[in-house]
């Protein structure tokens, strides 16, 4: 009996070891181990043994059982283990995988100015502020001392929403106004957006460009004040060497109003194709804030004066980076656009 289930051990363990995967392993161990299996039959025949024989053939049989349950757990974590790595393997995702380089963009040129402007302005204590693109005439015109039937309402024909109550805001000076109802002076801020006008666009001219106001209002603030700031402004922005001059202008809600010009950086002031032969290029427009304006914002012109002034933003660009054509500004042409990067 002994040899018995010792040949049926031997062979069982010998299939065990060949067995590829869990399914056979199972059948084995049914075939074996089950109710009807091959070593169960053994303990099944006990009864038949003589009464003295019966404790040592049932141990003998334990021990066999004890010995295959540890081969059939071993094997079966093996094959488990292997199961899971082939599954894991089969599954994996390689999120290294190299894919086509894809293009990397860069900063439009006008943004680059952009945030040079803002950095120049913020370094010197002026607040960042914000104002809608879609304004009511009340802002746009009105407030900053263009009535109705002004004749510098023809330089700024717009886009309307609402003909004669709401449009494309035409210049950001219509921040100024809602900047000053908003907050008393001492009063220090830049704003700076996108602007529309009803243009045909050319070289110089396109029906939407960009701007950027600038504004100042506290006791005794005089026209020396925007010289000076201009005057680092320019420097900061075309070099050391760079010269201004104001030239006399209107403007409906300064007064006096002027127009800044720069000394030519492409030429020093020689004269070259950027300054059309001048020397100099027209870079804002500025003065001081009209009494009106202050007034109908209920700040008190005897008390309080300030000083604003308008940069063209695309204007700027083009001069810092020499570029003939404000179209290409717009254009989004990127064998002109990767140049700037
Ligand atoms: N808003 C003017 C324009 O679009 C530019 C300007 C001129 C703004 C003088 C100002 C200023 O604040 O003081 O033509």
């Amino acid at each position: 009996m002994e040899e018995k289930i010792n040949l049926l051990v031997a062979e069982t363990i010998e299939k065990i070891a060949a067995a590829t995967d869990g399914k056979t392993l199972g059948e084995i161990k049914v075939a074996v181990l089950g109710k009807n299996g091959a070593l169960t039959s053994f303990m099944r025949n006990l009864k038949d043994l003589p009464a003295e024989k019966r404790p040592e053939v049932g141990k003998y049989v334990n021990e066999a059982r004890a010995k295959l349950d540890e081969q059939f757990e071993k094997k079966g974590n093996e094959l488990f283990e292997k199961e899971l790595a082939a599954k894991l393997e089969s599954e994996k995702i390689d999120i290294t995988i190299d894919k086509p380089a894809r293009p990397i963009g860069g900063r439009h040129p006008l943004n680059i100015v952009r945030r040079k402007v803002i950095d120049f302005f913020t370094s010197m204590g002026f607040v960042v502020t914000d104002s809608p693109e879609i304004e009511t005439d009340y802002y746009n015109f009105e407030a900053l001392n263009i009535p109705k039937d002004h004749p510098a309402r023809e330089m700024q024909d717009t886009f309307y929403i609402v003909p004669g109550k709401i449009l494309l805001r035409t210049q950001t000076s219509a921040g100024q106004i809602r900047t000053m109802e908003k907050d008393k002076p001492p009063i220090k801020m830049i704003n700076v957006g996108k602007v529309y006008r009803s243009d045909d666009i050319d070289a110089t001219h396109s029906p939407v460009f960009h701007q950027i106001e600038g504004l100042v209002v506290d006791k005794k603030i005089t026209m020396c004040d925007l010289k000076g700031m201009l005057e680092k402004f320019a420097k900061f922005f075309f070099g050391e060497a760079t010269q201004i001059r104001f030239r006399p202008s209107y403007f409906p809600f300064t007064e006096p109003s002027v127009e800044v010009d720069a000394s030519c950086p492409h030429c020093s002031g020689r004269g070259c194709r950027v300054c059309k032969g001048t020397g100099w290029i027209e870079i804002l427009g500025a003065g001081m804030v009209n009494r009106h304006v202050l007034e109908g914002c209920d700040i008190d012109p005897d008390k309080f004066t300030g000083f604003a002034f308008g940069i063209g933003l695309d204007r700027i660009t083009t001069i810092v980076y020499g570029i003939n054509d404000m179209r290409q500004e717009f254009e989004n042409d990127v064998r002109f656009l990767k140049q700037f990067n």
